[in-house]
């Protein structure tokens, strides 16, 4: 074995013996199993999904820029591929988070997150404040990317978008389903998952890797014969899901995570009447109905402030929304709205608070 294999191979070995050793360390504590947690602990209102207590037991990286961490706790809820989870991080910030681990392993649940450079502070906190030991929060998991029966799937996935995909091809797979994945990103350094990708994938060349840096944006021409027995979804960037969408058949809708929150600015001034409260306030052009909201409803439940999770939902008695969130569906936007995105389109908003 040449010396610079050896010394990875021993380095390798050496972090998986320290990362056994943290897990019998904890699980040796008297504070295990952490206990389930009666209240959040944030507090945020009383739809919110109550707490869990999970220990970080291993971190890793799986691309560039990339951490994943892998938390255990007692009675986690089981869950299924597209679920994802809410992280209370230790400033109290609310963050959702893909499960990408198996399904079938309880006890544990899988996240990873790219740093997002000049973001909000989710992903630099995750990055920068989550250590192996680190005890937090974990709400859920929801799911509001399930994976439907169908003998044929196409999954478009874009980066980290690969995470609630990575389940989801793994049931195709033991399903004996007929799947293709086409895994894009800057390079294949920054990919997270794409080992495994491309050995899943390796039997019929299923999977195709479309690296920028190597042949440029991908060609999703392959979408305009999917049939209507196939299933598509995507999960990454803004533009790689609508031109997804762009791509199919007439008629056709994809399957679509998204991991970036729609704008919340923009839009004048208006009117907020709280019909049962029998309160009138003004919600200014920089700020959301929630926050205005919250002064008013201390109340009022909410988790994400990103229009993610559905938390922050709240019934229209008068006044025309401009939604903002792609969450809620026809039959629902047509009198309800997600407070922490949306806002009005005229002069004055009803709810029914
Ligand atoms: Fe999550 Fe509004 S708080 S959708």
């Amino acid at each position: 074995m040449a010396p610079r294999t050896r010394t990875l191979v021993l380095a390798a070995g050496a972090a998986l013996l320290a990362r056994r050793a943290l897990r019998r360390r904890i699980q040796g504590s008297p504070l295990w199993p952490l206990p389930a947690l009666e209240e959040p602990v944030s507090g945020r209102g009383r739809g919110a999904t109550a707490g869990r207590r999970v220990m970080v037991t291993e971190r890793t990286s799986p691309a560039e820029g990339v951490v994943q961490l892998r938390l255990e706790g007692a009675d986690l809820p089981a869950w299924e591929p597209g679920a994802h989870l809410d992280l209370v991080l230790p400033s109290g910030l609310v963050r959702q988070y893909s499960l990408c681990g198996d399904p079938a392993e309880s006890g544990t649940y899988t996240v990873a997150t790219r740093l997002i450079e000049d973001g909000r502070g989710g992903s630099r906190e995750v990055h920068e404040q989550l250590r192996e030991g680190t005890e937090l929060e974990v709400r859920g998991p929801r799911n509001r990317f399930p994976l439907v029966d169908s003998v044929s799937y196409v999954f478009v996935a874009g980066g980290i978008g690969i995470t609630p995909v990575l389940p989801m091809l793994r049931a195709a797979e033991a399903a004996g389903a007929d799947w293709k994945l086409l895994y894009c990103g800057r390079s294949r350094a920054t990919m997270p998952y794409l080992d495994e990708v491309e050995k899943l994938g390796a039997d019929g060349g299923r999977t195709t890797v479309a690296a920028e840096d190597e042949g440029g944006l991908p060609d999703l021409g392959f979408l305009a014969s999917a049939g209507a027995e196939t299933a598509v979804y995507c999960c990454g960037p803004d533009g790689l899901m609508e031109a997804v969408a762009a791509a199919l058949p007439e008629g056709r809708v994809p399957h679509l995570e998204r991991f970036a929150p729609t704008g919340t600015a923009g839009g004048g001034a208006f009117a907020l009447e709280l019909r049962r409260s029998g309160r009138t306030v003004t919600v200014p052009a920089d700020r959301t109905v929630l926050s205005v909201l919250r002064e008013e409803v201390p109340h009022v439940s909410y988790s994400c402030e990103q229009g993610f999770c559905g938390t922050c939902q709240q019934r229209v008695v008068e006044g025309e929304v401009d939604h903002r969130d792609k969450l809620l569906t026809d039959s629902e936007r047509a009198d309800s709205m997600l407070v922490c995105v949306s806002r009005c389109r005229g002069e004055r908003l009803v709810l029914d608070l």
